[in-house]
């Protein structure tokens, strides 16, 4: 979803702001923007389309200004064009802002505006908020227009990056356009990742925070600001996370939080241990194939030092939560979106199974609405890549309020649902840029499969069975790769396909999540129209959509419902669909009912989720790829979806 950038320091900040926006394409947008201050001037551009675009438009590309902000746009309020796009710039064309979120009240707040003779030039809810700042600066006694000074303060003697703050304070009152910001915000109704600068103040950016996401970078002399971390690992790996209600005033050499009523917050720096080369292809086509045969070894990554093979059980340290109380739980809630919502399905059958815990699953987005009944003795578990899923970060809240016990199980450390729910497991899947997630689910999968086993060797599930389910967990990632080698084979079926309109995935069991999951990765890749659904509801309806012209994807592994699942398969096969059969190595009869099949490893019926899905990913992948479609960045569709 949009993406913010700053930079303030010493280099050039022209091509940081553009490797940073480039950085933070794959959150997806549909325009982009940048805003430079050199000499008390603000220069912007914004473009419609790729970055590419935009910097097709740069009349100077080695413009001098050390300071500037940037801004990847996903359409909210108001289309795609040019005048949506970010920064928007206040009327005297000395104020500029870049805004994530949605200013609910922008209706009103436009109306005094207009009222007061203030012009807007777009459609967007931002705006309101370049002229509401501009207007209460307008009105705050004005400090003496201090004179672009980077040049003398580099190398300003400084504390150490791990220290809470740098300088002294000279924020607060006398800070003009701080406190303009603050006035504005104090008006906003709504959700807002905002960075401000006036071509009168080239020594500031002014960052604040309220539901979208900003992350700071320090460095010697220099600050980085971002929606994210990508932008600035290539610089440095000290952060500080903002929190909402936060307000941040940025120098080159000093870096004050404060809130909204101007108090001090102190808050430390924290090490982010990703590397650059993580945000890179690695000689992969795109992002998305890289990250699906990445799975064996973050999977790796995600059970490394949570087995005990002793006791057959795992150690999640995070959980926060005394084992008494774990015994004592009545249900389990899991609450996540799209592909997380689906490893949450799988987490689903394993907690019922293995832990007899009545467990739900629930979209974030109905969950906090729909009067979910939790108490303290539920646990919820908050899956998500990104942690900063507005959705699920609203879900969070909404149990905690009810006193439900709520743990993240999450990708990005620092994120705001991680550190909301103070406890929890990282499933170290590892950077994740491709759009559309693959190696974040499967990781997911397995610590919804840890936790599920933690709670069932408390209660009913010996040391036995215990022991055999992570001696088959440590299985996965051989067998994994034995399905990664299938890629051009897989390939070669993806072709027969690409040319349908339609497509049926179907699954029984663990394995119906497995279809949906498959149904999605294909919809979102390749824009062709897909089904996931139970291979026994078929015959209660969708069935009829079913003919030569409509295919069925089917999991047909060896499992307590092979039978039942095969003769769904029959009943779509007599009415001409063609057949794509996920199957078990060597499974003879799994041929009877296949057009096309691909064979992937036996393991345990729960972990199957873990190698199933695995086809599927590169199913629709090399679907995706023989259509031509932007696979990493899919239309319309964004990474990190912060608004409700
Ligand atoms: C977006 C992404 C999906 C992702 C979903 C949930 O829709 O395009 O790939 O599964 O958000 O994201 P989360 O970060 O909460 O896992």
């Amino acid at each position: 979803m949009c993406g913010i950038v700053g930079y303030i320091g010493n280099k050039q900040a022209l091509p940081i702001l553009v490797q940073g926006l480039r950085d933070l394409e794959y959150r997806g947008y549909d325009s982009a923007g940048i805003c430079l201050l050199h000499e008390n001037k603000i220069e912007r551009v914004r473009a419609v389309g790729k970055i590419d675009n935009l910097v097709g438009k740069l009349k100077d590309s080695n413009y001098p200004g050390t300071l500037g902000i940037a801004h990847t746009r996903w359409a909210t309020h108001g289309g795609v064009t040019e005048e949506n796009a970010h920064p928007h710039v206040a009327m005297d064309g000395k104020l500029a802002i870049v805004h994530n979120g949605i200013i609910e009240n922008y209706r009103e707040l436009k109306k005094k505006l207009v009222k007061k003779g203030y012009k807007f030039t777009s459609d967007t809810d931002s705006e309101v908020l370049a002229h509401l700042i501009a207007d209460y600066y307008s009105t705050l006694p004005q400090p003496l227009p201090s004179q672009p000074s980077h040049e003398a303060s580099a190398g300003t003697a400084r504390e150490g990056n791990s220290s809470p703050l740098r300088g002294e304070d000279k924020g607060g009152g006398e800070n003009t356009l701080a406190n303009a910001v603050r006035r504005a915000l104090s008006d906003v109704r709504g959700t807002y990742g905002l960075l401000a600068v006036h071509a009168d103040h080239p020594d500031q950016i002014i960052a604040a925070r309220l539901g979208s996401p900003l992350v700071v970078g320090v460095a010697e002399g220099e600050h980085y600001i971002a929606s994210d971390v990508t932008p600035m690992l290539a610089y440095t790996k000290q952060v500080t996370f903002l929190d909402d209600g936060e307000v941040a005033e940025i120098s080159r050499d000093n870096l004050r939080i404060s809130n909204l009523k101007d108090e001090l917050i102190t808050k430390g720096t924290m090490q982010i241990d990703w590397d650059q080369a993580k945000a890179q292809k690695g000689g992969y086509e795109h992002f998305m194939l890289k990250e699906i045969m990445e799975q064996p070894t973050v999977f790796e990554d995600a059970i490394r030092g949570r087995l005990d093979m002793e006791e057959g059980t795992a150690h999640l340290g995070g959980l926060n939560i005394s084992e008494d109380q774990l015994r004592d739980l009545k249900r389990i809630n899991i609450i996540s979106g799209g592909t997380a919502y689906y490893a949450g399905l799988v987490g689903k059958y394993a907690f019922e199974r293995l832990a007899q815990v009545p467990c739900e699953v629930d979209f974030s987005s109905e969950f906090r609405y729909r009067d979910p009944i939790v108490d303290k003795k539920t646990l919820v578990y908050a899956v998500s890549q990104s942690g900063e899923t507005a959705d699920t970060i609203m879900a969070v809240r909404e149990a905690k309020r009810k006193g439900a016990h709520v743990r993240g199980i999450i990708n990005v450390v620092g994120s705001t649902i991680a550190r909301e729910t103070k406890a929890g497991s990282y499933i170290h899947a590892g950077l994740e840029m491709a759009v559309a997630s693959t190696k974040a689910y499967t990781n997911m999968v397995a610590l919804l499969l840890l936790n599920a086993l933690q709670l069932g060797r408390l209660k009913h599930v010996n040391v036995a069975t215990g022991k055999r389910f992570l001696e088959s967990l440590l299985e996965i990632p051989g067998k994994m790769n034995e399905i990664l080698k299938q890629a051009e084979n897989i390939k070669k079926i993806a072709k027969k396909y690409a040319h349908y309109k339609n497509m049926f995935f179907l699954g029984r069991g663990v394995n119906y999540p497995v279809a949906l999951e498959g149904s999605l990765k294909l919809k979102e890749i390749s824009y062709i129209h897909s089904e996931g659904y139970a291979g026994g509801e078929m015959k209660h309806g969708p069935l009829a959509l079913v003919s030569e012209d409509f295919p069925v994807v089917a999991i047909l592994t060896r499992n307590q419902l092979f039978e039942k699942m095969k003769s769904n398969i029959m009943e779509a096969r007599a009415r001409g669909a063609r057949t794509l059969i996920i199957a078990s190595e060597d499974d003879e009869e799994a041929k009877e009912v296949a057009d096309d099949i691909i064979f992937v490893p036996k393991t345990m019926e729960l972990l199957e989720p873990l190698l199933n899905t695995i086809p599927l990913q590169l199913f629709a992948y090399y679907i995706a790829v023989n259509l031509g479609r932007d696979v990493d960045r899919p239309r319309n569709l964004a990474k990190s979806v912060t608004v409700e």
